[in-house]
């Protein structure tokens, strides 16, 4: 069974919709734990309230990013996961972590990538008048939000949007798409190798996998 380390700061509604996949057996796979860095993320609660393994990683007192890293590559070497699944996780993880778990990280972005990096996405699609906006997971390199893409889940922006109703929008994309591409992943339709995604064999073109809810 595929195992999975799902890494939170927050809320954790994407742990939660992989949670509730496995649950309803959609997806085969076991969450070995749920790691956050912050204390307060209420996504850490709901993990303990449905029994899962719980870790709090504090980078506070943590000095360096180096030591921060160096002390989840413990907890999660331990557990040998087949995925670390970064869900809102906050926290830039450095080159060793990176190297060390090559092909194992993924990520959810807010945004089709490599359109707008970094936060405030929503805000961002609105400011530069983009007609489309999404989601995308990708694989985690040394780049922020640069790894190579695995898919992303793309709808068309209304008049009335607003980066809070796009927020809504978008995680409802979110939900749906991490734990599709996991399954991917389980049944070995979706292979990683040396940074490089393939779908059914074939490598995958610059932008992933592409689902638009608008056609
Ligand atoms: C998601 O929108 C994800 O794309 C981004 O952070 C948000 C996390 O939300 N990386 P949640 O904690 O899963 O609710």
């Amino acid at each position: 069974m595929m195992k999975l380390a799902i890494l939170i700061s927050g809320n954790g509604s994407n742990m939660a919709a992989i949670y509730k996949s496995i649950a309803s057996k959609q997806l085969k796979a076991v969450i070995t734990s749920v790691t956050s860095n912050n204390p307060q993320a209420a996504g850490l609660e709901q993990a303990k309230a449905w029994g899962l393994t719980t870790h709090v990683l504090d980078h506070q007192p943590l000095k360096t990013r180096d030591a921060f890293d160096a002390a989840l590559a413990l907890i999660l070497k331990a557990e040998a996961p087949d995925f670390i699944v970064l869900a809102g996780f906050m926290r830039i993880l450095g080159p060793q972590f990176v190297s060390t778990f090559q092909d194992k990280i993924l990520n959810i972005h807010p945004s089709l990538l490599p359109k707008h990096k970094g936060l405030h996405t929503h805000q961002k699609v609105l400011d530069k008048k983009d007609l489309y906006h999404g989601t995308s997971v990708h694989l985690v390199n040394h780049e922020l939000d640069g790894g190579a893409l695995i898919a992303q889940k793309a709808l068309k922006i209304e008049n009335d949007d607003t980066a809070e109703s796009l927020d809504k929008k978008i995680k409802v994309l979110e939900h749906q798409l991490y734990p599709w591409v996991l399954q991917e992943l389980a049944e070995g339709r979706i292979k990683i190798k040396d940074g490089v995604v393939f779908h059914l064999g074939e490598e995958l073109s610059a932008g992933g996998l592409f689902f638009p809810e608008f056609l």
